[in-house]
């Protein structure tokens, strides 16, 4: 249920109805997800990333992906030229001015992404609706230094963006309703469903679920009561979960599941969130999972 009311609303009237393109800041992996569904989805796409190449490799994978859907016959050829025809490379935040949406996928850095909402406060429309895609950071403290909070608000998307169905849209202490019920709108024109969360305490709904689900999951496994092949098969054939929680926090990586948990705990001083020991000393050794090449599966050989 949308929960969609704030008394510091200041009410515009925009929807994302009038939204024809879009800025992403930030070209890796969520980043080029975002744009790749955006540009498929027929919006101008205009992406800015402070590295250089950044680009180039963003395109290159999303033409990639467009290829594969081709070779699928679930993209004609002619809409693949279209969409790659409306990808083009930004050279600073400020050339995403005349955007009248913007999401910011950068790394999760608090400063910088404040810096980036500052500097895109400074130059785009009253009607622009200026999105972050992080995965925990409060949306009030990223649009602290933004001189449009109003305009500032979570869309949260999940890796790989084209495949998740979820937009996870977050209210920021002063976000309007406005540019709340834009967001949603958005989510939806980029073929997402979403959920609405009315306020942005750590870890929203997803990642709050998510690092409960796995620091149980490891604990169990610290304390021998079962293994981890396990634990995952009782979510998956149990609950109908597509993938146990450790196997997929071999896929994120350790370490964000453990910086995740370890975020929340420190916001709330909740000891539901408090990582558990083995997920402290799996980082310090390095087993990080599949990018490691060992987590709590061992991914040269066969998952067991
Ligand atoms: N990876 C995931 O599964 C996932 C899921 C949901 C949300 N997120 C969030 O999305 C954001 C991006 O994550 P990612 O996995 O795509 O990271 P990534 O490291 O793949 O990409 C980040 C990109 O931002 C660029 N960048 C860094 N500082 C910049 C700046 N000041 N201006 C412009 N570009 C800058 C980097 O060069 C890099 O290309 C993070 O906030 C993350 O928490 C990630």
């Amino acid at each position: 249920m949308r929960e969609i009311n704030h008394p510091e609303e200041s009410v515009h009237e925009e929807n994302s109805a009038g939204v024809t393109t879009i800025g992403v800041v930030g070209a890796g992996l969520m980043g080029a997800g975002i744009a790749q569904v955006a540009a498929a989805a027929g919006f101008t796409v205009l992406i800015h990333d402070s590295v250089e190449g950044a680009f180039a490799r963003a395109k290159e994978s999303i033409e990639g992906r467009y290829r594969h859907l081709q070779a699928k016959g679930r993209m004609e050829a002619a809409a693949v030229e279209d969409a790659l025809g409306r990808l083009a490379e930004a050279s600073c935040v400020e050339d995403l001015a005349g955007c009248d949406a913007v999401i910011e996928a950068v790394i999760e850095d608090l400063a910088v992404k404040q810096d980036v909402f500052e500097r895109l406060g400074r130059v785009v429309g009253d009607h622009t609706i200026l999105a972050t895609n992080t995965s925990a950071l409060p949306i009030t403290d990223i649009a602290a230094r933004c001189c449009r909070p109003g305009q500032v608000v979570g869309m949260h998307f999940f890796s790989p963006v084209p495949v998740m169905r979820l937009c996870e849209v977050v209210r920021g202490y002063r976000t309007t309703d406005a540019v709340l019920q834009a967001a949603v709108d958005l989510a939806h024109r980029l073929g997402k469903e979403t959920i609405v969360v009315s306020r942005d305490d750590a870890g929203f709904v997803t990642s709050r679920l998510m690092t409960v689900l796995v620091q149980e999951a490891a604990r169990i496994v610290e304390e021998g009561l079962a293994t981890p092949e396990d634990v995952d098969r009782a979510c998956e054939l149990g609950f109908g979960h597509r993938m146990g929680p450790l196997a997929t926090t071999d896929l994120t990586g350790v370490d964000v599941a453990y910086r995740a948990g370890r975020s929340i705990f420190e916001a709330t001083g909740d000891p539901t969130f408090r990582p558990p020991q083995i997920l402290r000393r799996m980082v310090a050794a390095g087993a990080l999972g599949r990018k490691s090449g060992e987590g709590f599966y061992q991914h040269d050989r066969e998952r067991g």
